[in-house]
């Protein structure tokens, strides 16, 4: 089985197999002349390894003390041999609190492939000597105390598939050499601090299909040859730096760009009309920049969009009606520009949306459309200071997921629905020209829960709200309006419509209790989620759990019960970075009724504060090995290029596991041992003994699930 899979791997990566099966045949004809240098090759990896050891200063888990000539130098823990010659392919000493240096003699292990030293504490800068590692495909020292620049010379390694420096110190350039990388497929740089423009020379990066570079000090333009990057880019990530000048117009030849994320840099102009021929586009993050113009309408071509974000720019214009056909939208965020003209029906009618739409501090005039009340997922709708008139909607009524309701500081006229008191998070109309009677229900018998200072011609409502009482003498149990005659003809119609519904939802929510199905609208199915059990149920949302990343998140497997073993999926949004003094529990009741039909069925939501006290939101779904999951992950399995419909699932391995697989940290348990072998000349069916024993003292130490895949 595990063969099989990795043979479907390989045949996934032509180039990759090609490169593997002419070595074979290369090496099979040169068997002797291999076999006359393995005498001398041996003892220089020995020695190599040796003075490996010796910069290793702080070893608290005892790793190298079985570096020693009790055993052969391949049996060391972290070393992976090729089989047949026996010369050191890999190192992998992930998450073992290494301290210390990395030698130079790093660079004389010239059979090296794989270099894992992720998640440990080594210092100094990158050995330039590993620029001779030319066999190298996977160099991951994320995680780790390095500083220095990056050596250009590692262009040499012109094998490189990923390379990971990712929460480092560096700084300095990226170095223009590494553009000559052209097998180069992901590159991670993120949370450094590295400064100057991304060279031009990227553009020569032909393979790249991720890169991200997100909270370092880049500066300059981003390169014209942006628009040269590999068409084949999925992930292009480069927010919180200083980059400044415009998009490039031609970003709109990235046609398989799935994340665009920009924010918080000095970006200016417009946002490019090409945009809208990306159609794979799922999450576009464009906030915090200075980006001036219009939204371009041809965003509407987006149709896979989840998440928009453009707010804190300078846009003017009106908000593109064309952004209803984004109909998978979960989350759009436009807050703070100077967006003008009413609320396109098409936009506040995006049933799709469930996260939040923000669109407050615009200039947005005119009525809030009726078809607001097609926002039945939506947990959050921010409207406050624009310009809106007319009157609140009673269609808000239908909105039965919102929790929060911003309308604050707009000129609303009338009076206040009586349908709003369903609503059982907090409502904001302060500042606005709302007249009448405060309506009975709930909400408004909470004054922490609601505000509605600044409309002078309310009265009413509890003693806490400090609003004169209202002149009519009639019983307050009627909520009548005042001032509004026109409306007394009515009210036994609205009694007996409010008697009917109540019946009606009475009858409902008994039917519902007898179905137990998840996929139901009962509120009754749904359960708030601690952090802790979230936590508990992802192992610490550590990253063997992780099968997906994004700019709006990440994406955990989990199990919430040990004893039914259900698998769950967690999104967890990226932590808001606007503040506010929010009751999280609240907001956890809030979330809890969020799904999208067209997505997966959503147990549960949570959202919280974790253990530093930030900000925690996150979506619960139910966990689809059979392909649901397909669709929100789609970032992930567009990058194996592998469908969970494909025969491989049929083997037994599962969107989990490719999804790992597709993850650079995962990938060096792929590229690993059936290709050195290949290249070391042994016949894929022969090495299964070898690959047996490595596995016994396995370098995977944390990932059962990986030894398992190895051993079936
Ligand atoms: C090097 O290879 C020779 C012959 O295969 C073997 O006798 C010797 O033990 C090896 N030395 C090391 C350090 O692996
Ligand atoms: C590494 O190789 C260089 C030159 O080939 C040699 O001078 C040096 O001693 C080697 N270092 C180790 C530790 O083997
Ligand atoms: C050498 O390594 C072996 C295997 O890990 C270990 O049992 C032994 O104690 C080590 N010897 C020394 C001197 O550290
Ligand atoms: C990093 O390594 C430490 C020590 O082995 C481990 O406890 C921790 O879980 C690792 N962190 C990650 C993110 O892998
Ligand atoms: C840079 O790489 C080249 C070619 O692999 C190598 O010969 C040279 O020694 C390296 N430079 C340094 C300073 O190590
Ligand atoms: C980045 O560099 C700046 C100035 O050189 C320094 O103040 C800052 O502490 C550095 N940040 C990190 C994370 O190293
Ligand atoms: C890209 O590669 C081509 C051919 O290898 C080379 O001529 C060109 O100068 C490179 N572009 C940049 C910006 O480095
Ligand atoms: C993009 O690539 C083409 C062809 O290789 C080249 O002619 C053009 O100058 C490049 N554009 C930029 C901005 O690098
Ligand atoms: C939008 O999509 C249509 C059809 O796919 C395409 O013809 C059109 O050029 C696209 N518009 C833009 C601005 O990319
Ligand atoms: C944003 O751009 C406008 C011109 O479009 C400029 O006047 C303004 O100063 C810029 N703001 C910032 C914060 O850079
Ligand atoms: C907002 O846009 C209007 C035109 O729609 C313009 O008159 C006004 O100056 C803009 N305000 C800001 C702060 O840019
Ligand atoms: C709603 O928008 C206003 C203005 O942008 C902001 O101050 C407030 O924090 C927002 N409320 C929420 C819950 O996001």
């Amino acid at each position: 089985m595990a063969l099989k899979v990795l043979q479907s791997f390989v045949s996934s990566v032509p180039t990759l197999w090609r490169l593997s099966m002419l070595l074979l045949l290369y090496q099979a004809s040169h068997k002797t002349a291999l076999a006359s240098t393995r005498l001398g090759g041996n003892e220089t990896d020995h020695l190599a390894l040796l003075s490996i050891k010796a910069k290793i200063t702080h070893d608290p888990m005892l790793i190298t003390s079985s570096w020693n000539d009790s055993l052969h130098f391949c049996q060391w823990k972290g070393v992976l041999c090729g089989q047949r010659h026996l010369r050191v392919t890999g190192l992998n000493l992930e998450s073992y609190n290494l301290a210390g240096f990395i030698s130079p003699s790093i660079g004389n292990l010239s059979f090296l492939r794989i270099v894992n030293l992720k998640n440990n504490s080594f210092q100094g800068g990158i050995p330039h000597e590993m620029g001779r590692l030319f066999r190298l495909r996977f160099l991951d020292l994320s995680t780790n105390l390095m500083g220095g620049k990056i050596p250009g010379n590692l262009s040499h390694c012109n094998n490189l598939r990923i390379l990971s420096l990712k929460q480092n110190k560096f700084i300095g350039n990226l170095p223009k050499e590494l553009g000559s990388l052209s097998h180069l497929v992901e590159l991670h740089i993120p949370f450094n601090n590295l400064t100057r423009a991304i060279p031009a020379s990227f553009g020569n990066l032909s393979s790249l299909q991720y890169f991200s570079a997100e909270e370092n000090m880049l500066e300059g333009n981003l390169p014209g040859s942006l628009a040269n990057f590999s068409t084949q880019l999925q992930h292009l990530i480069l927010g919180r730096n200083k980059i400044s000048g415009s998009i490039p117009p031609d970003i709109g030849n990235l046609v398989s760009l799935n994340t665009l994320d920009l924010v918080y840099n000095q970006l200016t102009g417009s946002i490019p009309t090409s945009i809208g021929r990306l159609h794979k586009l799922q999450e576009v993050a464009f906030g915090g920049n200075n980006f001036s113009g219009e939204i371009p309408s041809s965003i509407g071509n987006l149709t896979l969009l989840n998440a928009l974000g453009i707010e804190e720019n300078n846009l003017q214009g009106n908000i593109p009606s064309t952004l209803g056909n984004c109909q998978g939208l979960l989350l759009l965020q436009l807050y703070g520009n100077n967006l003008s003209g009413s609320i396109p029906r098409e936009v506040i009618g995006l049933s799709s949306l469930s996260q939040s739409l923000d669109l407050s501090r615009n200039s947005l005039s005119g009525p809030l459309p009726q078809e607001v009340g097609n926002l039945r997922n939506l947990g959050l709708l921010n409207l406050s200071y624009n310009k809106l008139s007319g009157e609140i909607p009673n269609s808000l009524k239908s909105c039965i997921s919102l929790q929060y309701l911003y309308l604050d500081n707009n000129s609303l006229e009338g009076v206040i629905p009586q349908s709003l008191e369903s609503l059982k998070g907090k409502l904001d109309l302060s500042f606005n020209d709302l007249e009448g009677e405060i309506p009975a229900g709930e909400v408004f018998q909470n004054v922490n829960a609601i505000s509605v200072s600044g409309n002078n011609k309310l009265c009413g409502g509890i003693p806490a709200l400090e609003l004169p009482s209202c002149p009519d003498d009639k019983p307050r149990k009627k909520k009548m309006p005042l001032g509004l005659p026109l409306l007394i003809p009515t009210i036994c119609g609205v009694l007996s419509i409010i008697l009917i519904s109540s019946i009606l939802i009475l009858c409902w929510l008994r039917k519902m209790r007898n179905q137990p199905s998840v996929a139901s609208s009962s509120m009754d199915s749904w359960r708030i989620i601690s952090y802790n059990k979230l936590l508990k149920a992802t192992n610490g949302f550590s990253s063997s759990n992780l099968i997906g990343t994004g700019s709006f998140g990440s994406v955990y497997k989990g199990i919430l019960n040990p004893s039914d073993q259900k698998a769950i999926a967690v999104k967890v949004f990226n932590q808001q970075r606007r503040g506010g003094t929010k009751s999280f529990m609240a907001e956890c009741k809030a979330l809890k009724n969020i799904r999208h039909r067209n997505l997966v069925k959503i147990i549960t939501a949570c959202a919280s504060v974790d253990f530093q006290d930030n900000d925690f939101k996150a979506l619960v779904y139910e966990y689809m090995e059979n392909g649901s999951l397909e669709y929100w992950l789609h970032p992930v399995l567009s990058q194996t290029g592998k469908r969970p419909t494909d025969g491989m699932f049929i083997d037994g391995l599962d969107l989990h596991k490719l999804a790992k697989l597709a993850l650079p940290e995962r990938v060096m348990e792929i590229v690993d041992q059936n290709l050195l072998e290949e290249e070391e000349g042994a016949s894929i069916n022969s090495s299964n003994q070898m690959k047996i024993e490595k596995i016994s003292h396995p370098p995977f130490h944390k990932t059962s699930s990986s030894m398992k895949y190895f051993h079936n």
